[in-house]
């Protein structure tokens, strides 16, 4: 496949995506085997990680969404997390997995953590398809972490930049270009 013209690299590639969610999925089944999991994705990015991984579960489980809101169309964190579409159904007693496209700052995990907690979660875990080295302001415990990528703003499986460039099969770097 041809790499987008607004990217600059292939940072990672969608087989190595593949295989490493595949890995995630298996090692959750293991760890969750028994108890009463919920998925928890955050929309809009962690839905194209959220397809792939419950799909690497074998396990029973339900899934979820949450829409939050850190970012607005720029680039940059502002560090306000605001809910803009909450859970359907409780998550008192459940065992709670939110699984995040990405851990950049660590504000918005920080304060989804902490909402599910005070709504009576059993367990909350992390699950980020991919973390920024040196980026996190929070420290944030990933107990499913898929891969550790430079501090370069990148789109791709589910990462946006002002709505575009979902779709891409793999996550790459976003030339500095087209959002300076
Ligand atoms: P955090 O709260 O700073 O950890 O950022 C969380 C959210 O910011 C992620 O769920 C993404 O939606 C967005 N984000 C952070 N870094 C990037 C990036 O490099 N590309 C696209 N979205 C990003
Ligand atoms: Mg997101």
């Amino acid at each position: 496949m041809s790499l987008h013209p607004d990217v600059e690299k292939v940072l990672v590639t969608g087989q190595q995506l593949q295989d490493r969610v595949n890995e995630l999925g298996r090692r959750i089944s293991d760890d969750y085997a028994g108890k009463d999991l919920l998925v928890i994705g955050v929309l809009k990015g962690a839905a194209w990680f959220v397809a792939d991984l419950t799909r690497a579960i074998t396990i029973p489980f339900n899934v979820d969404f949450m829409a939050v809101s850190s970012y607005g169309a720029a680039h940059k964190s502002s560090g306000v997390v605001r809910i803009i579409k909450d859970l359907d159904a409780p998550v008192a007693g459940r065992h709670v997995l939110i699984a995040e496209d990405i851990l950049d700052t660590g504000l918005t995990l920080r304060y989804l953590i902490k909402n599910f907690e005070v709504r009576g979660a059993a367990s909350v875990e992390v699950a980020a398809c991919v973390i920024k080295a040196g980026a996190q302001q929070e420290n944030i415990p990933v107990r499913y972490d898929g891969f550790v990528i430079p501090n370069e703003f990148v789109v791709g499986y589910g990462l946006d930049y002002a709505e575009n460039y979902r779709g891409l099969p793999y996550i790459g770097q976003l030339k500095q270009s087209v959002y300076s």
